[in-house]
């Protein structure tokens, strides 16, 4: 557990994910809106607003981290981290902040968490972005993050696939 400029970072508990899944919609409406079709941006927002609540219920959660940020009584910002095919290696595989809070230091202190959770399980950390994400990807370069070099290829179901690029960088 961290607290940092009065955010406080903790694992998420189940009367959180209700929180998440609007954090995750709300950061998708901003960022994913010069990708896609707003009548295809709605309905992937619905079908994924019960993503976190599956995610949770899952016996493969054992193994995996899902937390959020908290500044005051609100949910500012969430990560989820997975294993990977390499024993000391997690991906981040979501790492989402409210738009209210972008540039208010709270994804700072969420990838302090971020680190602090993988302390004695994993010695470094991945994650994949969307190369249009200007904002993310100039976020995880101030982080120390690197680009691996490896990229591919997502549709997410409008038949126009986007690029996505590999970020990595060991543990501080
Ligand atoms: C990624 C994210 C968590 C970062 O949080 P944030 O509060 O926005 O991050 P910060 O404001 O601390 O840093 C963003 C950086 O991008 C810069 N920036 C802002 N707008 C930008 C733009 N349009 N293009 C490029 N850089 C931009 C900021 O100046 C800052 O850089 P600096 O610290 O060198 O000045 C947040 O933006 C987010 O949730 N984005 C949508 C979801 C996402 O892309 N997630 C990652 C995919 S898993």
């Amino acid at each position: 557990m961290r607290v940092d400029s009065l955010v406080l970072v903790r694992d998420a508990t189940v009367d959180d994910l209700a929180a998440i899944a609007d954090v995750h919609a709300a950061a998708w409406q901003v960022a994913y809106r010069d990708l896609f079709e707003p009548d295809f941006l709605a309905g992937l927002l619905s079908r994924t607003r019960g993503k976190w609540t599956r995610v949770f219920a899952d016996p493969a959660f054992a193994e995996q981290s899902l937390l959020v940020a908290e500044r005051g009584t609100r949910i500012a910002a969430f990560a989820h981290l997975v294993p990977t095919a390499s024993d000391r290696e997690r991906e981040i595989s979501a790492f989402y902040a409210h738009p209210s809070a972008w540039g208010s230091g709270v994804a700072n202190a969420l990838i302090d968490g971020v680190w602090d959770a993988l302390n004695g399980i994993a010695d470094r950390a991945s994650f994949w972005t969307l190369s249009g994400f200007n904002r993310a990807r100039r976020f995880y370069l101030r982080c120390g993050f690197a680009e691996t070099g490896r990229t591919r290829e997502i549709d997410y179901g409008d038949g126009r696939p986007v690029l996505e690029l590999e970020y990595a960088r060991s543990a501080p």
